[in-house]
């Protein structure tokens, strides 16, 4: 890994890419390449621009017309930070609102600095990372002189590069911001597919491929969370490219709140990309002395294709995003009481649960919602975390849990507020929203305002309180609804077009200071299934619960789409009680995530007990290595065929796990399936036919599963290298 200078050319290499930048005789910092390592070339070549309509200014002092430097065009070069006001209309980085009442912005280098490790933050969730290596660009705007400090991070091992952002005002005057983006990236590409992973509630990141048109195209979220709706991971790929071939990017930014991705194709053929907060309805007022950091976007480059593309995410999550520990820590089987019993428990059916759920392998029983305030059902007790001793007696409960050799895990919705609640009658203002005749609700509750110091602190107070006072292993961490009446009742009128941001970072307070203070607590995100499925909540979590949607033929899809950005490690995925498939099925869909049981365990047959017990042996012989720790491929999309394939290989490729999921009936088709990744030297026996055969053959060969297929059959195949 490298990041060096000379003659104000910054390149920054490693095995898999080369990035360079320029800072040019006019002080503007260029984009220059970014793609495949590259050995030679020349700043003339890479900047050459044929229009020559906006290659000149006039310089208004000495009332003449000059040539820009270094073949720069205010319409078409290709720059590190845009800025609004000049001939640049594929859109700007950053926009301030100036003193003069233009929106004229425009930021020049001033100098740099490279340092051994990442940036981190007090406010923001970062990457974290011992062997890395940054360059920090400072440059400033002419008119407002407003410092941005602008910061790309590389590792040797690692296809990922992360750029960071913060503006500083160290002028006498406020200044007032528009819009600022974590990323601005100028391809040279001039025909992309643009993949976003769009969805709802029970239907996320369903995979979506388009060709980049014309103009300007958006996905993001206004909802006040990363959303059901669209996922901030967004992929531009060549039309030819396929999981094995072709170049592509991928997007992720470390950010829960509000997102735009935004791919302009311009009148040149060129794409750029913006990604950051959203900018509608948005602005910021930097007082003197005060900065903004914003939310580091993390992206990457491949020449080979979707799956590499992922692969290279999985890792830098698992590595650089998840809490450190976290990965390569053993995930205990969990079984959760929500979808057995809902809300409708005692003392003694948890229990019951309990025994049961032991009986098929469960390592850790979650008690979800229903167990605090005075709550029976959704229209209730939101914002009062103390234990209902009317319904349950939590002590006994977690004894007998630990007891019988499970862990213990409870649930909680820190970020809302129901109407009737302790805490809403108390702190009226602690709801976000205008207080007046009609108020959105989403499932009967309110959206806690975070961006209310207090409010938070109440919060963390009493969810710490429990944590504190119970021997508690586990906590899944809810969300249930969307924002919606921003309008904080605690800030002052010149932080209101803030609201979404500074909601999100006390939404991030609260996870630092419950997460940070139980270090031996695992945390799992959550809300409403998918609905925050993003880097800025597993910083802190290093699971999510992927959807509600426990259908295990629907979970193909929405397991299939999310994958794309996201490691399977955290992807949170249980065996429900959904009749449409056989246990075997359901639990061979859920083991290619984190694995985990959700229905009525008291219920089970004898045999449906068996097929449990039997994954929950494979699990103990498998999961962490293969699917938790290895590399992950697709090899047939359910949106594009009959057929859901996905394979991985433990990363010393020792062993493999193959799920084959039919969907509709085919009868005796030839079904090739051709598996990458494993060591072409080594012999495998494969848990299918018996046979021990190489990687080479695997590989080119492959499996043939010609056999009669009824509905949502699915195939789990196991590979095991034969040593001699
Ligand atoms: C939504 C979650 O996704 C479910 O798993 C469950 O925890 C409910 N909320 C509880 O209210």
């Amino acid at each position: 890994m490298s990041i060096k200078t000379e003659d104000r050319i910054f390149r920054l290499d490693n095995k898999y890419f080369s990035y360079i930048l320029y800072a040019d005789k006019q002080n503007i910092l260029r984009h220059l390449y970014y793609g495949n390592p590259l050995n030679d070339f020349e700043v003339d070549d890479l900047t050459y621009i044929a229009r020559d309509w906006s290659n000149t200014y006039y310089n208004a002092n000495e009332e003449k017309e000059h040539i820009y430097e270094d073949n720069y065009n205010s319409m078409a070069s290709h720059v590190e930070v845009a800025s609004d006001g000049n001939n640049d209309k594929k859109g700007s980085t950053i926009c301030i609102h100036q003193k003069d009442g233009s929106f004229y912005t425009d930021f020049r280098y001033e100098s740099y600095r490279i340092y051994q490790g990442a940036p981190k933050s007090d406010v923001l969730p970062y990457i974290h990372s011992k062997d890395c290596e940054s360059i920090e660009f400072t440059l400033r705007d002419i008119l407002s002189h407003a410092k941005m400090l602008l910061t790309f991070t590389i590792h040797e091992d690692s296809p990922v590069i992360t750029r960071s952002t913060e503006l500083f005002n160290d002028s006498d005057d406020s200044i007032d911001l528009n819009r600022i983006m974590s990323l601005t990236l100028d391809l040279s590409n001039t025909e992309l597919d643009l993949f976003n992973f769009h969805g709802d509630w029970a239907l996320e990141r369903f995979v979506e491929r388009t060709k980049v048109p014309h103009g300007t195209t958006v996905i993001s979220s206004r909802y006040g969370r990363s959303s059901h709706v669209e996922n901030p991971f967004c992929i531009l790929a060549t039309p030819n490219s396929n999981e094995n071939y072709g170049e592509c990017y991928g997007f992720n930014l470390l950010w829960s709140g509000n997102f735009r991705f935004e791919v302009t194709k311009g009148r040149y053929q060129d794409i750029r990309v913006n990604y950051g907060i959203e900018d509608t309805n948005f602005s910021y007022l930097l007082k003197p002395n005060e900065s903004i950091e914003l939310p580091q976007a993390i992206f990457s480059y491949s020449s080979n294709g979707l799956n590499h593309l992922s692969q290279s995410f999985h890792d830098f999550i698992r590595n650089h995003i998840v809490p450190e520990g976290c990965f390569g820590k053993y995930r205990p089987i969990i079984f959760n009481s929500w979808e057995g019993c809902f809300m409708d428990f005692t003392t003694d059916s948890i229990i019951n649960y309990m025994n049961s759920a032991k009986e098929i392998g469960a390592e850790l029983f979650v008690l979800d919602d229903g167990w605090f305030g005075h709550r029976n059902d959704d229209t209730s007790s939101l914002g009062d975390w103390y234990v209902n001793t009317k319904k349950i007696d939590l002590k006994k409960v977690i004894d007998h849990c630990h007891n019988i050799g499970m862990k213990f895990g409870l649930w909680f919705e820190p970020e809302m507020i129901n109407a009737d609640s302790d805490l809403y009658k108390a702190h009226p203002e602690y709801v976000l929203g205008h207080r007046m005749s009609e108020m959105c609700l989403g499932r009967h509750q309110f959206v806690l305002d975070t961006a209310n110091d207090n409010a938070v602190t109440d919060v963390v107070k009493q969810v710490n309180s429990i944590l504190d006072t119970y021997d508690i292993d586990y906590v899944k961490w809810d969300n249930n609804r969307e924002v919606s009446d921003n309008f904080s009742q605690y800030l002052n009128r010149d932080r209101q077009e803030s609201v979404d941001y500074l909601m999100t970072l006390g939404t991030y307070r609260m996870y630092r200071e419950i997460v940070e203070s139980h270090p031996s607590i695992f945390f799992e995100g959550c809300a409403s299934g998918g609905g925050k499925f993003d880097l800025g909540v597993l910083r802190y979590f290093p699971q999510i619960w992927c959807s509600d949607e426990t259908d295990p033929v629907q979970r193909l899809y929405i397991q299939y789409g999310t994958g794309y950005g996201y490691p399977l490690s955290t992807i949170s995925s249980h065996v429900s009680k959904c009749p449409v498939t056989s246990y075997q099925s359901k639990s061979n869909i859920a083991f290619f995530g984190t694995y985990g049981y959700e229905f009525n365990p008291t219920k089970l047959t004898d045999s449906e007990k068996e097929e449990l017990k039997e994954n929950a042996s494979r699990y103990h012989r498998i999961h962490q290595d293969v699917i938790l720790e290895g590399d992950m491929y697709r090899l047939s999309s359910p949106f594009d065929s009959n057929y859901f394939c996905e394979f991985s290989v433990s990363k010393n490729k020792d062993k493999a796990l193959l799920l084959f999921a039919n969907i509709l009936k085919e009868g005796n088709y030839y079904r090739f399936v051709k598996l990458p990744g494993l060591d072409p030297d080594k012999m495998y026996i494969n848990s299918y036919d018996n046979k021990v055969r190489s990687g080479n053959y695997y590989a080119n060969v492959g499996m043939n599963f010609i056999r009669w297929l009824n509905e949502f059959d699915t195939i789990l195949v196991e590979f095991e290298e034969v040593k001699e």
